[in-house]
This record gives structure tokens, sequence and C-alpha cells, in this order.
């Protein structure tokens, strides 16, 4: 495929908006669906500013069949963000995250069969294995139970994606599993933005320092790990963005009728306490943190082996835990000084 257009649902979320960003540079077309239910139309500006072209975008929910209908011709691939993501908030609302995410693939997946759309780039997430006996885990880890519906509906997503194939000759599939991305684009112009209390260890960390929360709660201060807060393996956004560029490129020349899944890692563990460390280093602050118990979904520890993105899709990420500390605090403050001000 020359450089074709590409479907990008919750494109102006999080991943999304980083994942536009570099597939423009690579010189896709990209048109974006997003309901705005975690993302503003803020972002959209803002990526025409990083990328230089304003993407096309329709603000529909795809769970949402009939509103697909608008979806431009000539589609060559998507890549399929939109999906809820915390893990605590899927223990608490289990309905909304199996609604939300498994309705959104199944239609996404019929829009597919339906255009003759071939390539189709799915998120899915380490949660997948559970707590694996065996760390770091390569894409053959058996999955485990999974620790929340969050898990249940990426594990249920990648089951009904294989069955689909068998089904419906001609597409192929990409599966990313994400480890923890955290971090922000380098210019301080997108990065995450949760509405509400965030639930993900990053925001927390970087609202509190800008004085929007007292102090950060550390969930958990007895698992068997260095210091004994969980560990996680947290990933660059842009680095991830990038990796999405070689997953759908890597897509279209895969044989038909095939799946293919790619942990997405930095292949290292850190702990809370660390990525704390890391904060305060990069940005001469000192984060109040208390210790309080364990969260309810939370797995004790994960690390991806990442020779397989290595090897298969050449990816490798560029970028280290202080530069993830370092943007993500850039992003904070010129989205509090700069952007949110000027909006108010
Ligand atoms: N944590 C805290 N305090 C907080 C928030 C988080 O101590 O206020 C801890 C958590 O207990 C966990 C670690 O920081 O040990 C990371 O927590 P996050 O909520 O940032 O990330 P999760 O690992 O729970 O989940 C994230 C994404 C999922 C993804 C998963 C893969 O939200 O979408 O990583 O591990 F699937």
């Amino acid at each position: 495929m020359a450089k074709g257009k590409i479907l990008v649902t919750g494109g102006l979320g999080y991943i999304g908006s980083h994942t536009v960003v570099e597939l423009i540079g690579a010189g896709f077309s990209v048109v974006i669906a997003d309901n705005l239910s975690n993302s503003d139309e803020g972002v959209l500006r803002r990526i025409e500013t990083i990328a230089g072209v304003l993407p096309e975008f329709h603000q529909i929910d795809v769970c949402d069949v009939s509103a697909l209908k608008n979806m431009p011709s000539n589609i060559d691939g998507v890549i399929h963000f939109a999906a809820y993501k915390s893990v605590s908030e899927s223990v608490e609302f289990p309905l909304k995250y199996y609604r939300n995410n498994l309705v959104s693939l199944m239609n996404m997946l019929e829009f597919c069969a339906e255009r003759n759309i071939k390539n189709f780039v799915f998120s899915s997430s380490c949660t997948v294995y559970g707590q694996s006996e065996q760390l770091p885990v390569t894409e053959e880890s058996p999955f485990m139970p999974a620790w929340s519906p969050y898990g249940h509906t990426k594990q249920i997503g990648e089951a009904m994606i294989a069955d689909f194939l068998k089904s419906t000759p001609g597409m192929r599939v990409v599966s990313l599993r994400y480890f923890n991305p955290a971090g922000a684009h380098e210019t301080g112009l997108i990065g995450e933005l949760p509405r509400g209390v965030p639930n993900n260890l990053m925001p927390y960390i970087t609202q509190t320092a800008i004085g929007l929360r007292d102090k950060l709660k550390v969930y958990g201060s007895d698992y068997d790990t260095i210091d004994g807060t969980a560990v996680r393996d947290y990933i660059h956004v842009a680095d991830l963005a990038s990796a999405h560029v070689k997953a759908i490129n890597f897509c279209c020349g895969m044989p038909e009728n095939k799946v293919e899944v790619f942990n997405l890692g930095s292949g290292n563990g850190f702990s809370v306490l660390e990525v704390i460390e890391s904060f305060n280093f990069t940005s001469g602050l000192k984060i109040p943190y208390e210790m309080v118990g364990r969260r309810a979904g939370d797995v004790e520890k994960i690390w991806a082996d990442t020779t397989k993105a290595e090897k298969v899709l050449g990816f490798v990420p560029q970028r280290i835990l202080d530069d993830i500390t370092l943007t993500a605090w850039k992003w904070e403050q010129n989205y509090r000084q700069n952007i949110e001000r000027k909006n108010s």
C-alpha cells in the first residue's frame, strides 16, 4: 500500500493523538473518529500545530453503528483505540466497560468487513496476561485470569478478533499489547488529560505537583518487589505512537487471515517509588505521598519481553523513564498555564 488513508478511532485521546501525529509525519492521510468522552476538540488544533496538517475529524461514538455510515470511502486501514482504559474504574463499573469496549470492537470489525478494509490494528493491553508467573512476559505467555473487567474486555477482544478472522477471509490484524504508556509529546502541546480525578499514576503525580491534588496515594507497600510497591513497564507515549506506524505498515504486508500480536513496552520494570524518584529528579520538586492499601484489580508486577517487537517490527523505544517524567511535567505545566487558561 502506498501511504494510504487510516481511520483512527479515539484519535483525539491520549495514545490516539500522539499516533495521529506520527502517522501524518510518515505520510498517511488520517481520519479521526472520536466521541470526546475522554478528550476535547482543542487537541485537533494542537495536532495541526505539531503535524502541519488538520486531520479530518468526525465527532461520533463508534458504538453507534449508524454513525459509521458517514465515514469516508477509500479507507485503507483502521487503528482502533476507542475504549475505556481504567483498571480501577472497570472494577466499579464493569458493564460500562464490557458494553463500550466490546460493542465498539464488534462495530469496527463489521465496518471493515462491509467496506472491504483489510488492515486492522487493535489496542490491546498487557493486562491480558493477568499476573503472569513468568517475567518478563512474552507474546506466548499464557493468559492468566484477568484481574479486572477492563483486562477481561481485552482478552475477549483478542478472542473475538481470532474468531472473526476465521469467518471473514482477507483481513489482517495486528494486536498491540501496551504496557504502561506515559509521558507526553516533547512540544508540551498534547499529553494525557484525564477527566476528573486521574486513575493513572503519572497524571496523578503531575496534578499533585501543580497543586490540584494534595498528595499521591501509593497503592500497596507490601508487594514482593524491590521496595514493596507495584512494578510496571512504563513506555513513552511518543515511542508507542511510532510503533503504530510500524504496526500498520507491517499489517499491510502480512498474509491475509492472520493475526500478529506484539508486546509494546520498554522491557524494564519500575516500582511506584522509582517513578516518584524519577519525577522528583527531572522536576526538581518533591512529590508528597502516603502509602495506603492495595488497589482492587492491580497486579503485583509485570514487564515486557520486547524481543518480538524488536526483531519483527524493528521497534526499539528511544526514551527512558526520565524522559517520561520530564515530558509529562512539561505537558501538565503548559496545559494549566497556557492552554487551559486561554480556553477558560
Ligand atoms: N498507582 C498509585 N497511585 C495512584 C495511581 C496508580 O500508587 O494514584 C499505582 C497503581 O497501583 C499501579 C501503578 O501505580 O501499581 C500504575 O497504575 P496505573 O493506574 O497508572 O496503571 P495500571 O497498571 O493500573 O493500568 C495501566 C493502564 C491500562 C493498561 C495497564 C497495563 O491504565 O490501560 O496499565 O499495565 F492496561
